[in-house]
């Protein structure tokens, strides 16, 4: 099965992606993990992508598309995958489907979780993730907060804000969001294979609710 996870920063898609991943047993590929798993070990694409995040611009297709197609022809990816954060612009969307029509596939189901901008920006600013084992938490959220403040509870690393969760570069990946990401859930309609569910239900529920739509 593969899936793409839609919505704005802070929508849920990475929290959902790793539930799923675990529940259908296919990975869970996020473009925005990679990048910052880059910018960690100070790779080339790490060096690169940095000064576009910082700012919350987007790093331009010319990096993103050819990694996002060579990570989706590993050997693990054969009973499909969860793709989050991509694609996020026509062009990639575009490259995607061009890639699978490589071998007669397609995007099966593209989930796009749907926020208010207002609780978004409350959203990230409690957002906490491990380091090691990439978990997302919420300080405030019962059901998201880690057992001990601030610890990992799989793996006890200390949790981390991320550097673009700062109110200014919020504000701007909303705008890139709205401007460039948002018409991808017209060219998933078009293609039939779009589901819009509520990014703010309860996580269970959410859950619940998306597995169905995959299971039918
Ligand atoms: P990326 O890492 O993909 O960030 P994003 O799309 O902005 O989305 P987020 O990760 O911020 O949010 P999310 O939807 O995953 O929400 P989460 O589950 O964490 O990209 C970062 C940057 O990398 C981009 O700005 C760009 O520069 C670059 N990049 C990445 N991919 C790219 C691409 N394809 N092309 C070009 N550039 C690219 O949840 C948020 C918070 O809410 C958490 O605290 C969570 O605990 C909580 N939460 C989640 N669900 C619920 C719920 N149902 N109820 C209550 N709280 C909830
Ligand atoms: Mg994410």
């Amino acid at each position: 099965m593969k899936i793409v996870m839609l919505g704005a920063p802070g929508a849920g898609k990475g929290t959902m992606a790793s539930r799923l991943s675990a529940h259908y047993n296919i990975p869970h590929i996020s473009t925005g993990d990679i990048f910052r798993e880059n910018i960690k070990n100070q790779t080339e694409l790490g060096k690169k992508a940095k000064a576009f995040m910082d700012e919350g611009a987007l790093v331009p297709d010319e990096l993103t598309c050819d990694l996002v197609a060579d990570r989706i022809r590993k050997a693990d990816c054969k009973e499909g995958f969860i793709l989050d954060g991509f694609p996020r612009t026509i062009p990639q969307a575009e490259a995607l489907t061009k890639e699978l029509s490589k071998t007669d596939e397609k995007v099966d189901h593209v989930i796009n979780l749907e926020i208010s901008d207002e609780d978004i920006v409350e959203r990230m600013s409690g957002r906490r993730s491990c380091p090691k084992c990439k978990r997302i938490y919420h300080t405030v959220t019962p059901s998201l907060k880690p057992k001990t403040d601030g610890i990992c509870d799989d793996d006890g690393e200390t949790l981390v804000q991320r550097e673009d969760d700062k109110p200014e570069v919020v504000l701007k990946r909303l705008s890139v969001y709205h401007e460039q990401t948002e018409p991808l859930v017209d060219y998933y309609r078009n293609l039939g294979v779009l589901d819009s569910v509520s990014g703010k239900n309860a996580i269970d529920e959410e859950f619940d609710l998306i597995t169905k739509i995959l299971d039918k």
